[in-house]
């Protein structure tokens, strides 16, 4: 008992408690009920070792417990538990019985004893991973590439964050022929979103590259209805990306991040590529489409090259739901890590490792590499297994030789059910894990 903060309890439930003594264990909850008076249940959670982890389930029980209901919290300090019950009470539905949006779960929450400092991140925090679940989440019928552009244009304009949204005459004119011929298939147009958070003293720049395809059919090489279906959410690495950035501006990080999202819906139709089309790509390298379906590294490639050429960061991640080959390698918990470079793979790993956001190295081995040759052009987009590394080995050359970091996020974009702090549906996967990542670049 001495664990828990009572003395931030009203003096009845203090007594109440003492004479209850509960001892949940971490996670679990046990609920008072005490009827006729108020509060009416109290409702104590185990935190086991009150690490971060265990806060952030412990905070999602809390919110399941409570739903509906209104939640007074007594915590000394912790924005991880605040991230769980935000995280694990959201819920998106879009039913005539409800107002439009997501829908809280709770009616309520007062957080008693938390430091000013740990609820601004948390709060931060927290609307980033669910801004970044509802851009995921909405149907790709609303969510074109230009309505994604105008959600971020309208959420990170006002927290000082330039974005730039470009249209098809601007990607024609520098020759984004990746995104373009991705996006060639659809009535909605195909969009180039610069985000750019440029603090005043900035200590570095780094640039995240968001895979924003905000339908994917699979093209000429049409996907089957089943893995068709959840396909509006192959957006979720732009959303993480933009998520993290959200965050940034939010907590004044003190470096330069450029956040670039290469939106387009891959659709049927006359115009849509074809197999055996050659693309050339930003700054000229050429990619044979061999299956119209892996459309997600011919965007992130014309992305890549151009942050490399243009915007010189020191570092660049890309963020992808790429390939089912991730998903069935690794699972729906674990994203997949690419690269050269083992000091960045331990940041982020460690990072993910931090905020319950796991990921997993896997190969990016130059033996692979004839893979993804081609006859007529400097790469395939389609070279088959390993399919996430070749995934990646298609990315790679693109990079110029900057430090670079891929992430597959296929399995971990989205839950097919409610656990722990994720919910059924996009789970805003990768907005924590970078987010960590770019404050600890800062050091503490
Ligand atoms: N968006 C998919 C990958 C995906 C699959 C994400 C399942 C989330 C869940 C991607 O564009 C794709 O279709 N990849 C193909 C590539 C193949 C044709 C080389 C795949 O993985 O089958
Ligand atoms: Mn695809
Ligand atoms: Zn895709």
């Amino acid at each position: 008992m001495s664990a828990l903060p009572a003395a931030l309890l009203p003096a009845d439930a203090r007594e109440e408690l003492s004479r209850w003594d509960p001892h949940p264990a971490p996670g679990e909850v046990e609920v008072l009920a005490r009827p006729g008076s108020a509060p009416a249940r109290i409702v104590v959670v185990g935190i086991g070792d009150g690490s971060g982890s265990e806060l952030r389930a412990a905070g999602a029980a809390l919110a399941r417990s409570a739903t509906g209901a209104r939640l007074t919290v007594a915590i000394e300090g912790s924005s991880a538990l605040l991230e769980g019950i935000a995280l694990g009470s959201y819920r998106f539905d879009r039913k005539s019985s409800q107002s439009r949006g997501s829908t809280p779960q709770l009616r309520e929450v007062r957080l008693l004893g938390i430091g000013e400092e740990a609820l601004r991140r948390g709060q931060a925090v927290s609307a980033a991973v669910l801004w970044a679940r509802d851009l995921t989440n909405t149907p790709a019928m609303l969510k074109t590439p230009d309505w994604l552009a105008r959600q971020a244009v309208d959420v990170l304009t006002p927290l000082g964050v330039d974005v730039e949204a470009r249209d098809v005459e601007w990607l024609a004119a520098n020759r984004f022929g990746g995104v373009l011929a991705v996006g060639a298939g659809s009535d909605a147009p195909p969009r180039f979103i610069e985000a750019r958070w440029r603090p005043r003293r900035a200590s570095g720049h780094v640039v995240l590259v968001g895979k924003g395809i905000t339908f994917d059919t699979g093209g000429l090489n049409i996907k089957p209805g089943s893995n068709m279906r959840l396909m509006h959410t192959d957006m979720a690495g732009g959303a993480a990306a933009l998520g993290a950035l959200r965050i940034a501006a939010e907590l004044a990080l003190p470096t330069a991040v450029t956040v670039l999202v290469p939106a387009a819906q891959n659709s049927v139709s006359g115009s849509a590529m074809r197999p055996s089309d050659v693309i050339r790509h930003y700054g000229g390298r050429t990619s044979e489409v061999l299956n119209t379906d892996a459309e997600g590294r011919l965007v992130l490639a014309d992305a890549l090259a151009y942050a490399a050429a243009r915007l010189k960061p020191d570092v660049m991640i890309d963020i992808a739901t790429l390939t089912g080959a991730a998903k069935v390698a690794l699972g729906l918990r674990t994203g997949g890590l690419f690269t050269d470079d083992d000091d960045l793979a331990r940041a982020l790993a460690d990072a993910g490792a931090a905020v319950d956001e796991p990921l997993w190295r896997l190969p990016l081995l130059q033996e692979y590499a004839p893979l993804i040759e081609s006859d007529v052009a400097d790469g395939n987009n389609a070279a088959g297994n390993p399919g996430a590394t070749t995934a990646a080995l298609f990315l790679r050359p693109f990079t110029g030789g900057l430090p670079w970091a891929h992430l597959d996020i296929a399995g971990p974009g989205r839950s097919p059910d409610e656990s722990g702090f994720l919910t059924q549906g996009a789970t805003g996967f990768g907005v924590r894990l970078l987010w960590q990542w770019l404050s600890a670049r800062v050091g503490p």
